[in-house]
């Protein structure tokens, strides 16, 4: 994020640097408890609002708002560059600053890098041993050649073969443990993160290998363990097999997004070679970002069961703010009980590829869920259809591929497009209409005061772990996998990134964001005043946040399913689904009598 600077070599400089003794140098600092106070140096003032936090690494002045780190204190009251500050700073610690080719940055990865490689190898070496994990692959039909193209590897059973093999010093074992494939106990011992699986090796867009999938041979629990968020590996932004298929092909025409390592697999041994498998998580923003720079057409194809199912709706509702001229995104739905890997091994290639070609155009897809026993026939029912279509709708990007949506819907529906825009306003309109008198007047001020005085939970949680980085070690960023307003994609990335930097401050993370376009947001969050005093459970409050924000993103399912259920449309699994999101069916309504 910061030019020609390497991002680590900042983040050591910050951690190191002690902002009281920076700023300590140009102005007059008093302690005060936890902090230091001083004159404003930016503003005239007679008592002093200017606050040091050396634990956060940051300055802010209460009187004329002026706030940031030691490098953005050398900044701006000396009127330094950045990198006149970075130099400065790192003058002041006694350390030199790495240039373009200077060698610590890219040391750094490459050692890391080379460690996977290794360890790549070696689980490759150990499947070529294994009579046991061979027969496996064998019996699923894996043949050599595809074992080999995907690097596929064995790690053995016990506790420490990995770490026997690499962990040859303390900076070994660090390595190791930055990457992944060990573990630490509590009493500081460690053992193999990965044993007795089969190893599928995750690489970037560059072929290296940055994380690992590990899938057990029986039916033992989990089946698949995976690398955790490292430096290297971002599981929400990977896809498995991407490189391969790069490899592969001169051209990609057209991409399959899968759900598991062995469907990719198994597809590529059948001579499909274009699938992609996300991680075990939705198919996330970052993911769908990624395909459409590679290909303008997509196409999902998820296992035939209710989670295959949810995930392909999933994905038609990230894909929609994606959708643009030109684009093709089609979804297969496959037999129940079968997934890619299944299918293409008893029905073969030419049955796969005709599926493919049978695949559903995002646009019917999203018709026929919306419309599927809706009576288009009646009045209401085309009422209802728009209703639900709403709020989807405003997920496209005005232009030629939303007109087109929209002429498919209402052709579908039997009105013009006109009609069917109209329709969709109206519906908007008449909600708002209800909301007249008393009750809007309220819900009125409620929502100012969530804007003014009480902030947003999203809001909330990033102010918290901008504060208190520590307290989002233990966070699973899972859960927010599926929230989609603005903010959530911040939060995430904050989440890993401290969970890859366990001992960033405040101010560390300002600087990583110094260059982004969220840089000045966060610095102002950063001045916001949050309790600190031994009594507060930052932790309790972020991990309270966290589950809120899920609740979210399931409440925004459960008012999906109640639209369908208002049509007296929802599956048996659908109807189980709404009862276990913790809600019980509302009477049939009809919002727009
Ligand atoms: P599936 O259970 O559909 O796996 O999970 P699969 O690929 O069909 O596996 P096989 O055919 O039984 O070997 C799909 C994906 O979800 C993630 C993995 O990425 C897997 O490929 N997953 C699944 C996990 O991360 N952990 C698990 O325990 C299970
Ligand atoms: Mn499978």
């Amino acid at each position: 994020m910061s030019g020609r600077i390497p991002q680590h070599f900042i983040d050591d400089l910050i951690a190191r640097a002690d902002i009281v003794e920076v700023l300590g140098r140009r102005i007059q600092l008093k302690k005060a408890g936890r902090e230091f106070k001083a004159v404003c140096p930016f503003h005239d003032e007679k008592t002093p609002s200017f606050t040091v936090s050396p634990a956060k690494g940051f300055y802010h002045c209460f009187g004329c708002g002026a706030h940031g780190t030691a490098l953005g204190f050398l900044m701006d009251y000396d009127h330094m560059s950045f990198v006149d500050a970075v130099e400065s700073l790192a003058g002041m610690i006694g350390i030199e600053v790495p240039h373009e080719e200077g060698q610590r940055p890219a040391q750094r990865f490459d050692e890391l890098f080379e460690l996977t490689q290794k360890v790549e190898r070696h689980f490759q070496h150990e499947l070529r041993d294994n009579d046991k994990a061979v027969a496996y692959l064998k019996q699923r039909g894996i043949d050599g050649a595809t074992a080999q193209r995907f690097g596929i590897g064995y790690a053995a059973a016990g506790w420490s073969r990995v770490l026997d093999k690499f962990g040859t010093s303390a900076e070994m074992i660090e390595r190791l443990l930055a990457v992944g494939l060990i573990i630490r106990k509590d009493n500081g011992k460690h053992y193999d993160r990965f044993r007795d699986r089969i190893m599928f090796p995750i690489r970037d867009s560059r072929g290296r290998c940055i994380g690992f999938g590990g899938r057990v041979l029986g039916n033992d629990e989990p089946k698949y363990l995976n690398s955790p968020e490292t430096v290297l590996f971002h599981k929400g932004r990977e896809l498995y097999g991407l490189y391969e298929a790069r490899q592969a092909l001169r051209h990609i025409d057209r991409l399959v997004v899968v759900e598991g390592y062995m469907d990719v697999v198994g597809l590529a041994r059948n001579g499909i070679d274009f699938a992609v498998a996300t991680l075990g998580t939705a198919t996330t923003n970052d993911h769908l970002q990624r395909l459409f720079r590679l290909t303008d057409y997509v196409i999902f194809c998820f296992d035939g069961d209710r989670a295959g199912r949810d995930a392909a709706w999933r994905a038609l509702q990230n894909t929609l703010p994606l959708i643009e001229e030109g684009r093709q995104v089609r979804f297969v739905f496959l037999p129940d009980k079968q997934d890619p890997d299944s299918f293409v091994r008893e029905n073969g290639t030419a049955a796969f590829e005709q599926a493919l070609q049978e695949g559903v155009a995002l646009s019917d897809y999203l018709v026929r869920e919306l419309s599927s026993g809706v009576d288009l026939a009646s009045v209401d029912g085309r009422a209802r259809l728009a209703e639900l279509a709403r709020p989807l709708l405003r997920l496209v990007p005005a232009g030629v591929y939303r007109e087109l949506l929209l002429q498919t819907l209402a052709e579908s529906v039997g009105l013009s497009a006109f009609k069917l825009e109209a329709l969709l306003t109206a519906g908007s309109e008449g909600k708002d209409n209800k909301m007249r008198g008393k009750a809007a007047r309220h819900t009125h001020r409620a929502t100012r005061m969530t804007g003014v005085g009480k902030p947003s939970v999203l809001r909330r949680a990033i102010t918290l772990l901008l504060h208190y980085p520590q307290a989002a070690q233990d966070l699973d960023v899972e859960k927010l996998a599926d929230l989609q307003r603005p903010g959530a994609g911040l939060l995430r990335d904050l989440i890993e990134n401290v969970q890859a930097e366990p001992g960033i401050t405040t101010a560390g993370i300002l600087e990583r964001w110094r260059h982004h376009a969220d840089g000045q947001h966060l610095s102002k969050l950063a001045t916001i005043e949050v309790p600190f005093d031994e009594e507060f459970d930052a932790a309790a409050e972020l991990a309270e946040c966290l589950q809120q924000l899920a609740r979210v993103a399931a409440r925004e399912r459960i008012d999906f399913l109640i639209g369908k259920e208002r049509l007296d449309n929802l599956s048996v699994d659908e109807k189980a689904e709404l009862r276990a999101l913790g809600n019980n069916p509302v009477k049939p309504h009809i919002a727009m009598d």
